[in-house]
């Protein structure tokens, strides 16, 4: 806020995404019934948005919004303290089948991350994608008070969208996020559309990923396919008579003071969580929270327990791992494949090595709220996020900031960008299911004071790069780059 008040003085920050923050959907009874949905983008958007009262864009997809717009797009949310602005954009079946589910999860999701899972690029989706980002850049300037807002705008569903502001509104500072991996240059080069999404990516004044790695993926794949000059130096790409930037700035969390106040104890929760997923007293609690995704590595967690049974026959009895899996896209073929996939993994495990009162498995496919996630983090000895490619992962940083008793193991996959900050936790690789099932075994047997040790490490560094210094270092960036334009103009 500072930052925006004393740097960026009468900046108007506009967020967009696909995903919104609260979406109403219609229940049983036919009332509104509000989800915040499983995402980690809209976790960490949305604390930065209250905190400016800013402007949201997203797609509106609840089944309650016929009742809650009354001819209105716009609403005050959080609900119960409304700080800032949500303005929904409505799609069209045929244009959320192209855009959303094809070509930004058929397409982008697989193209962008190693899952080695094939991309699907067809023609009809790619002109609902360019459609709707239009029809959200359309959006983006019937919402801008002025002719300089500050657009944050979110992830792979909006690649032409950077572009689209630029060309109407010259002076906004466009700052986009790609919260997922950017694939080296060989692997993008598959897609049809390469120099498309390139230059409408390009439309930004700052380009921000996770990691270096895929800072540098990016800025290779613009000097493969693109006539630009890359300044090194500066992590800046000139293109067309414009420079973007292009950071690391690794996305966190709110540290989570209030939510922690309103849990019950780690003791409590632990025998709550028990009682209500039928979980013996005695057993070791393993659990995986994330949406129902190919990329999470799921059943190579399935495999591992697996692995762990066989080498560590006395671990069978002792330890049960909790799976929350919050269904996705559930419409596309992947993940009906993989809902599939898991479940039957899942009853193969119990069928095999549990009993009447015992299930090493426990696969949940529903939707949590942040309240249950926590207090299922908070029930765990070991959280397991291996994933097999993701641009941070959130889960890790959550499952770290919920124990304040400073006890509980983290497994993370290398393949996270979180491993780059969590170096306490013990790294692995999800491919190799004996080097996990030993990482499982290690973390069931580890004591409580290097469990301490660990996890106090770990907190420190969650509690201080947490989501407010993400934003901040790109808002500091934007507001330097406002600074050098003023300046140009005026040595003009
Ligand atoms: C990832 C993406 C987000 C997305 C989230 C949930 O974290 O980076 O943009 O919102 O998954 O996926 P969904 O398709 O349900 O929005």
């Amino acid at each position: 806020r500072k930052i925006l008040t004393e740097d960026l003085p009468d900046a108007q920050v506009i967020v967009v995404s696909n995903r919104e923050p609260y979406i109403h959907n219609e229940d049983k009874n036919g009332d509104v019934e509000l989800v915040v949905p499983a995402s980690g983008l809209v976790s960490a958007l949305e604390p930065i948005t209250r905190a400016c009262a800013g402007t949201w864009i997203a797609y509106g997809g609840g089944s309650a919004d016929h009742q809650v717009v009354d001819g209105n797009d716009r609403i005050q949310v959080p609900p119960d303290h409304p700080s800032y602005t949500l303005r929904r954009v409505w799609l069209t079946d045929e244009q959320y089948q192209g855009y959303y589910l094809g070509f930004a999860n058929e397409g982008l999701w697989p193209l962008c991350h190693i899952a080695f899972t094939r991309p699907i690029f067809r023609d009809s989706d790619w002109e609902a994608y360019e459609t709707v980002n239009r029809k959200f850049a359309d959006t983006v300037v019937a919402e801008a008070r002025n002719e300089w807002p500050i657009v944050l705008v979110q992830d792979y569903h909006f690649a032409l969208l950077p572009r689209m502001i630029r060309e109407r509104l010259p002076e906004a500072i466009v700052i986009t996020f790609w919260h997922i991996p950017w694939p080296n240059s060989e692997v993008f080069s598959i897609c049809p559309w390469r120099e498309r999404i390139l230059d409408g990516l390009l439309g930004s004044s700052i380009i921000g990923f996770h990691t270096q790695f895929h800072a540098n993926n990016f800025t290779e794949s613009v000097d493969r396919f693109m006539e630009s000059r890359i300044e090194r130096a500066d992590a800046a790409v000139s293109y067309g008579g414009q420079t973007t930037l292009v950071h690391a700035y690794p996305i966190s969390i709110e540290w989570p003071v209030e939510l922690l106040k309103a849990l019950p104890s780690v003791e409590e929760s632990r025998r709550h969580i028990r009682e209500r997923f039928g979980i013996p007293a005695d057993a070791k609690l393993s659990v995986g929270v994330e949406r129902l995704d190919y990329t999470k590595g799921i059943l190579d967690r399935f495999h591992a327990l697996e692995e762990l049974f066989i080498r560590h026959p006395e671990t069978i009895g002792q330890v049960v791992f909790l799976q929350i899996a919050a269904p996705s896209r559930g419409t596309l073929p992947a993940y009906k494949q993989l809902h599939e996939e898991c479940q039957r993994f899942a009853e193969e495990l119990n069928e095999r090595y549990g009993n009447e009162t015992y299930r090493p498995v426990v696969l949940v496919a529903e939707h949590h709220s942040q309240k249950d996630v926590y207090e299922i983090y908070r029930a765990a000895d070991i959280c397991l996020v291996t994933s097999l490619h993701d641009g941070m992962n959130l889960v890790a940083k959550e499952f770290v900031a919920s124990r304040d008793d400073e006890q509980g193991v983290l497994l993370l996959s290398t393949f996270a960008g979180a491993s780059r900050e969590l170096l306490e936790a013990l790294i692995v690789n999800p491919y190799d299911a004996a080097m996990m099932s030993e990482a499982m075994l290690q973390a069931l047997t580890m004591g409580p004071d290097e469990q301490h040790e660990r996890m106090r490490r770990m907190r420190e560094i969650v509690r201080d790069n947490n989501v407010y210094r993400w934003a901040g270092s790109m808002l500091l960036d934007a507001a330097r780059l406002r600074k050098r334009g003023e300046l140009d103009r005026v040595t003009a």
